[in-house]
């Protein structure tokens, strides 16, 4: 499996203290199965040195090295999760902060909602040869209220990525709501850790896996953590998994009225075949300052 959005990275932004947690998050991910990370340190948002790019650096080269001292074989990837600004599209121009040298590019918006605007921003950056990955959107109270935000950013060409947790129901009932019905509506297209420390936001894919197979089956829930990631990696197009779906669309008009969020719907069993236009291949020679290996 490949956990395509995590923190393992020490003294930089929420994740852990020091070496010895980022090790034995290491650890844990490799005892559930997991055989790559990408870490995504936060960018613009919870990090310690104001965005300072030439520590940020220091620091992957210094993880890299010590987690291989300490016999880890992981393949690490590296990337960064972009908090969403005013001035994103013109930062993220600049300094490149996608995954590894490819179009990809993690977007985290605030937890408290989806900025007006966000449709201008997303086809900004696609328009300049980015493909957009939106972080944990069932997180989002936006998202969660109004899915067919997802559903046409995701119409657009974006993908998104759901928190293992969510899916096992460690951040709530509602977040696993929320969840499950971007999975059935065809909204999601990685299941990833997010994790940020040893206990309390650990690393692990497995479960959530198995909770995603009820959704969609197990050959969609699984290709999850291993196809698309490796797509991405590879800076390949994503596979086929057919339309997104509306999930207003199948609303009652009251639900549609007051915005709610409904619940998922049946499972929608999986599918797919590598030849969607996703994320179809960019121009390769873009790099990101990122890069270290
Ligand atoms: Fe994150």
């Amino acid at each position: 499996m490949i956990d395509l959005h995590t923190h393992f990275l020490w003294d930089w932004d929420d994740g852990p203290d020091d070496r010895s947690q980022a090790l034995t998050m290491c650890k844990i991910a490799e005892k559930d199965g997991t055989k790559a990370i990408c870490l995504t340190p936060h960018i613009f948002r919870s990090n310690k040195y104001g965005d300072d790019l030439s520590i940020l650096s220091q620091r992957m080269f210094e993880f890299q090295d010590k987690m291989r001292d300490a016999g880890v074989e992981l393949e690490f990837h590296w990337g960064a999760e972009v908090f969403v600004h005013a001035e994103v599209v013109r930062a993220i121009e600049k300094y490149r902060f996608t995954i590894d040298e490819t179009s990809y590019v993690f977007l985290e918006f605030s937890s408290s909602g989806v900025p007006v605007g966000a449709a201008t921003m997303l086809s900004q950056l696609m328009s300049k040869g980015f493909v957009p990955i939106i972080s944990h959107p069932e997180r989002n109270r936006g998202f969660a209220a109004r899915p067919e935000l997802l559903f046409e950013f995701v119409a657009m060409g974006c993908a998104a990525q759901l928190t293992a947790a969510s899916l096992t129901g460690e951040l709530g009932r509602e977040v696993r709501a929320a969840a499950g019905m971007m999975l059935a509506n065809n909204l999601v297209h990685i299941i990833a850790s997010d994790a940020h420390r040893a206990l309390g936001r650990p690393p692990g894919l497995s479960k959530a896996v198995e909770a995603a197979s009820k959704i969609v089956g197990e050959a969609k829930a699984r290709a999850m953590v291993t196809e698309v990631p490796q797509a991405i990696l590879d800076n390949k197009a994503l596979p086929d998994w057919g339309e997104p779906q509306n999930p207003l669309a199948r609303q009652s008009w009251t639900r549609r009225l007051i915005g709610m969020p409904r619940r998922p719907t049946r499972p929608v069993q999986g599918e797919g075949e590598a030849n969607g236009k996703r994320g179809q291949r960019q121009d390769s020679s873009r790099t990101t300052v990122l890069r270290v290996k």
